[in-house]
């Protein structure tokens, strides 16, 4: 497996087919989300292994939350449990943690959680790792545009530049590469500020078959690639 070379800075990834996976099992939904958290944190690790700078991760979106209300309580308490076993040792070893979208819907506990692996880890220096929760890219937009708005911007000077620090995702790096599982073709409202010139990955696993190998597949194809910007031929090299 080629993984000298461009390693992408940031890869961000809709983990897509927990439900499929389970039901084509005739297991319930739960089952599948528990089984793509096993993979969630094999593909951290294999990110941190290979340097990657930044990995975000659509863990929630704030269409789930239309989802039955026992699904959705499960996999809050899914999250609760995960969060709680691997914050202090990813944090121990270097990571950053991050979460973007509308974070305050959470539960109590999560979002003490989140604060609290997000102020432990600030002064660290390894891998950023940003949880997407409770978020929506037009969501996001629109909440950017109203703090533009508050704070009196002056339309003129509303710069891409301006307009990016706005964004849940503001000083995080725009994604290299994204990568959906599962099968499904689309971007289904994921950073679509942040996806302007995003590598896009898609692979027919579900996301509790996408392991470390899956991963790799996935960055070896990004490697593939050439990356122009809307320009002329331009190998990004890092
Ligand atoms: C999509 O599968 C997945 C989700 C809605 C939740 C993702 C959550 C995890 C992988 C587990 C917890 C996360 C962390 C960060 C520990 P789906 O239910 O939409 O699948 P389907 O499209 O087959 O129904």
């Amino acid at each position: 497996m080629l993984l000298s070379g461009r390693i992408p800075e940031h890869v961000a990834i809709i983990m897509d087919g927990n439900g499929r996976w389970a039901e084509m099992r005739g297991l319930p939904r739960i089952e599948g989300h528990k089984r793509g958290a096993e993979r969630t944190r094999e593909v951290i690790e294999a990110a941190m292994e290979v340097g990657v700078g930044t990995l975000t991760l659509y863990a929630f979106s704030l269409e789930n939350w239309q989802r039955p209300d026992d699904e959705v309580s499960m996999l809050m308490k899914l999250l609760e449990f995960y969060l709680r076993k691997e914050f202090d040792e990813l944090i121990g070893r270097g990571v950053i943690f991050k979460s973007i979208g509308e974070t305050w819907r959470l539960p109590a506990t999560i979002r003490g959680l989140l604060k609290e692996a997000g102020e432990k880890s600030s002064g660290n220096k390894g891998m950023q790792l940003v949880l997407a929760l409770s978020y929506g890219g037009r969501n996001e937009i629109i909440r950017a545009v109203r703090k533009a708005i508050a704070l009196g911007a002056d339309p003129e000077s509303i710069s891409e530049q301006y307009f990016s620090s706005l964004l849940d995702t503001a000083g995080i790096p725009s994604p290299d590469l994204i990568v959906r599982s599962s099968g499904e073709k689309r971007i289904s409202n994921f950073l679509l500020w942040q996806a302007a010139y995003s590598e896009l990955y898609f692979t027919d696993a579900l996301w509790p078959d996408f392991t470390r190998e899956e991963f790799f597949l996935a960055l070896h194809d990004y490697q593939m690639r050439e990356r122009r910007f809307g320009t002329v031929h331009a190998r990004v090299e890092r």
